[in-house]
């Protein structure tokens, strides 16, 4: 007699700039949420592959029709290629993880997705569409709270996801989180680029950067505040190789991220109930990628201090968080949360 394959369950991380996987097998896995064609019959001899995901498609960008299947938070709904290219990439974080191995031993597999939260309003059903086959059963969840179910911040507490897209916020009260619990930015690390790289086009004449490489100097030298060093890069102006001291536009472009953030973060506070506020206050988490910017924290902080002051902390594995919070709730998912979903 064989035994009955177990139920193997998932967390994914559906994300704007990266996407992760987690699985009950221990499967772990992450990558950058590009997806490229070869431009032409030349690229395809050169790169030798009908698609190619992740980090493989960023390098070889010149060669590729490069495509993001999430910007500002939303899943592009456009153009064939745009849907093409987020299944890709979920079928490409499924073979990572090994989930088709699983589903071809027989095993009945349970997938959380964790979204950008305007995702979950909007893109429900193409997201669906998009998992058809590759899982038996879905929960789409939205970022934040996938962040804060892993880290088991689940009351009085304030998750704002600084991601690429958007940043997301999430206020936890002890049961699951509704609309009113949630807000979206488009003020992100995306954003973020765009805003940096319109400073040094203004500032210095001639320069030429793309914003691959803006982003590069972002994840590298990004703070907010006093400068602790400055920050000198080195670029073609007007074709010559020049050292450029850009301490004050990275400051400029990084500090503009704030003051939307503190306003939400008060705006969302301002709606718990009154005997919970300081308590929501002193718990406010900091999860995505650009919560690595230098000194971010403190002066959220630093905003909360006309209204009774509060804590801010920054989580410390922000790349799995999400995979990792939606891999619990898949374990500890009843029945009646799940949907089916018909190959
Ligand atoms: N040290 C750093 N300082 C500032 N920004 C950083 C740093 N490291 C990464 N980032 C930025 O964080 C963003 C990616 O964060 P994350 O991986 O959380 O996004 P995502 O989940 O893909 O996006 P979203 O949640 O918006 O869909 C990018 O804009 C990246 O440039
Ligand atoms: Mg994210």
């Amino acid at each position: 007699m064989t035994d009955k394959p177990q139920d193997l369950y998932v967390g994914i991380d559906l994300g704007t700039s990266k996407s992760s996987i987690m699985t009950s097998d221990g499967g772990k896995s992450v990558v950058e949420s590009y997806v490229g064609w070869p431009v032409d019959m030349v690229a395809r001899k050169l790169v030798k592959k009908p698609v190619l995901i992740g980090k493989e498609a960023l390098e070889n960008r010149p060669m590729l029709e490069l495509h993001r299947p999430l910007e500002r938070g939303l899943i592009k709904e456009g153009s064939e290629k745009d849907q093409q290219a987020v299944r890709q990439l979920l079928a490409h974080l499924i073979k990572l993880g090994k989930v088709d191995k699983a589903k071809n031993n027989g095993s009945f597999i349970r997938a959380v997705v964790g979204v950008p939260a305007e995702a979950l309003r909007v893109n429900r059903e193409q997201l669906r569409e998009s998992m058809r086959g590759f899982v038996d059963s879905l929960i789409i969840v939205s970022e934040p709270f996938a962040v804060a179910y892993g880290i088991e911040a689940l009351l009085h507490a304030l998750i704002i996801d600084i991601g690429a897209g958007t940043t997301d916020f999430c206020v936890m009260r002890g049961r699951y989180p509704t609309d009113e619990d949630q807000r979206t930015l488009p003020n992100a690390g995306d954003w973020l680029d765009e805003q940096l790289a319109t400073l040094l086009k203004e500032n210095h004449e001639g320069i030429n950067v793309s914003i691959h490489t803006v982003r590069l100097w972002k994840e590298k030298y990004s703070f907010v505040g006093k400068p602790k060093r400055p920050v000198k890069v080195n670029v073609p102006i007007g074709g010559v190789p020049t050292d450029l001291d850009i301490t004050s536009e990275m400051r400029a472009a990084c500090e503009a991220l704030v003051p939307p953030i503190a306003e939400t973060l008060l705006d969302l506070i301002s709606s718990v109930e009154p005997e919970y506020q300081e308590l929501v206050r002193h718990n406010v988490i900091l999860a995505g990628g650009s919560s690595g910017i230098d000194g971010i924290a403190d002066m959220l902080a630093a905003a909360m201090m006309d209204f009774g002051g509060g804590a801010v902390r920054i989580i410390e594995d922000p790349i799995y968080v999400g995979s990792e919070g939606g891999l619990s709730l898949a374990q500890d998912a009843p029945k009646s949360d799940w949907e089916k979903l018909p190959a």
